[in-house]
Formats: C-alpha cells, structure tokens, sequence
C-alpha cells in the first residue's frame, strides 16, 4: 500500500481512507443523535519513546476521539510532551529520539515507510507553551505556512479566516502590517492558533498553551479551544488542573514508573477516561492522588 498516497487521498477529500475506523464508528450514529467525538481520530498503540539508552514513555495506548478536546495531565517528567510529540513526528526532529510503536492518524500509520512528517505536521498542527510569532508582520506570520505550500491567491481571505477563527480579527484587522512580536502574550498566542489553522489541520495539538499567559488570557485561549473543537481535534498538556476540567472532555493521566533497579523514571499512562469520571471517580488511587495535590 503506497502511504503517501492513501494520505494524500485523504488530504483531497478531508476524509478518512476507506473502511477507516472511525469512519465506521461515525456511521453507526444517525446525525445529531451521539456526540461526535465518538468516531476515533488518533489511535496511540504500544508508543514507546526513547532518548538514547533511556526510556521516556513506555507502552502508551489511547485513543483521540475526533472533534473532542483530550486533556494529558501528570508530574513533571512523566512524558506528556514527548507523547504529545510522537502525534504529528516532531521527534523526528529531536536527536537521538527513537519512537517505537504505532501512531494511527484517519486509520493510517503515520510513522510507515512513505509517510511524509511535514504533510503529517501539516494536517496536526502544534502551538507551543511560550508564544513564538515569527519577527514578520501579523499578516505574514499567517500567511507563511500557506506562502510555504505554494499558496498565491486568495492569501487576504485566508489570513482574515484564520484570524477570525483564532478570536483575534477584530483586535488586528487595523494593524495587519505591524510585528506579530507587538502584541500581548495571549494575543501573540492567538496569532499562533491562527498560523496553525492557516495550514488547514485538522488536528491542534497544545503543550501548555496558556502557560506564559494571565488568567484573563487564559480564559480566552480557553474559549477558543472550546468553540474550535466542533472543527478540530484539540490534544492538550497542560498542569492546569482547573483548566483540563474546565476545557476537556477525555483527560488522559500519566505517571512516573521508577525502576530501582536500573535506577530509570519512565513515564507510563495510569488510565485515560471522561474528565468527569477521572476528577471525580478515578479508577486509580494515584490519579486521584495527583489531582487532589497529594502527589506530584
Ligand atoms: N531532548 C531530550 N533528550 C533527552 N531526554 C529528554 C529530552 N526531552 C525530554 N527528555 C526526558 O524525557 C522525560 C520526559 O520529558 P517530557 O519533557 O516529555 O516530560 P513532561 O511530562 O512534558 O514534563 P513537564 O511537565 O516538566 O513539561 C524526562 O525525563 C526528560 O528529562
Ligand atoms: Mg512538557
């Protein structure tokens, strides 16, 4: 089976390949009768990371369901940026990281033979914990990513869509020409979502977004999140635990495993559930443990 070709079929079409899973699971459901966040968008099977010698997550598996927003949550250390990484290749570009297992992206292994990682990173986008707009306008930190895929027309529809989309339109629609480094944190932030959305993903993916940025920002990036989940499949770290309640509607909690032996900390998923069911009847007594602040 040519990969690249099965995604880029997917890509025309904005529709998982034949026979994917998650397509099946979204015909089960007469429309408006589940929610949608049912069909699955993202499956994590056996995903083990490494950097070096040294194990940084083991034996991950979950899956993302579409158009829902997944929490990952656990002390410092446990793994959930280098998990969230594995989910569009970014640590293809950390040296000496090893992936091993699977990473089912639409129904299709991202990480087979024929994949492209900058379509993959295309089509699930990243925003980071520290604002990083280019030193370029506001008009062309959005207008990049498009510029960079050979997009000519239609750029000023484009930039105000993603603008728009982003909550941060009205804020910048007169000053599209100053530098994107001009604005407060929470709008350079928006001005991040809006450089990802301007590549049309349909995957966000989030390590601390809202970080670097005060309560009243926070609760902006956090309504965004919430109203671009009926478009996009939002993956969030955060240490936030109001936050992941609040925005989330899976919340996945990992741990460190200590091996005494080989004196290694591995991260390890504990369980992964509906963020009512994990904040408020955890299956595992650590995860109950980290929310309440008793560990981690
Ligand atoms: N580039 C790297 N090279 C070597 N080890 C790394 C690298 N990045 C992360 N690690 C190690 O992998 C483990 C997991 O790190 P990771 O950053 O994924 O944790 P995290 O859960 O995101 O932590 P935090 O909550 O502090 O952001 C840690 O032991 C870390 O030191
Ligand atoms: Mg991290």
């Amino acid at each position: 089976m040519d990969h690249r070709t099965a995604m880029a079929r997917d890509l025309d079409h904005g529709q998982p390949p034949d026979g994917a899973p998650d397509e099946q699971a979204a015909q089960q459901h007469a429309p408006g009768t589940e929610p949608a966040h049912h069909a699955v968008h993202i499956s994590i099977d056996q995903v083990s990371v490494r950097y070096g010698a040294f194990t940084a997550v083991r034996d991950v598996c979950f899956d993302v369901p579409r158009n829902a927003i997944t929490a990952l949550i656990g002390p410092s250390g446990c793994g959930k940026s280098t998990l969230l990484r594995t989910i569009n290749r970014m640590n293809d570009l950390v040296p000496g990281a090893t992936t091993t297992g699977a990473v089912t992206y639409n129904g299709e292994d991202i990480y087979a033979e024929g994949v492209d990682p900058v379509e993959v990173r295309r089509r699930i986008g990243m925003v980071f914990q520290k604002p990083n707009p280019f030193p370029k306008s506001i008009y062309d930190n959005v207008a990049f990513g498009p510029r960079l895929n050979g997009r000519k027309r239609d750029l000023d529809d484009l930039v105000e869509h993603s603008l728009r989309r982003a909550a941060l339109w009205d804020e910048v629609k007169d000053k599209l020409a100053q530098s994107g480094l001009s604005l407060s944190g929470g709008q350079q932030q928006r001005l991040c979502i809006a450089r990802a959305i301007a590549v049309d993903p349909d995957v966000i993916l989030m390590d601390e977004p809202c970080s670097a940025l005060d309560p009243i920002a926070t609760l902006r990036i956090e309504e965004l999140m919430k109203d671009m989940a009926s478009e996009y499949t939002i993956v969030i770290v955060t240490h936030n635990m109001q936050q992941a309640a609040r925005v989330s509607d899976l919340t996945a909690f990992f741990t460190v495993d200590m091996d005494n032996e080989r004196q290694e900390r591995t991260g390890v998923l504990v369980e992964i559930d509906d963020t009512d069911t994990i904040f408020t009847n955890a299956s595992d007594p650590r995860t109950e443990a980290y929310i309440t602040g008793r560990f981690g």
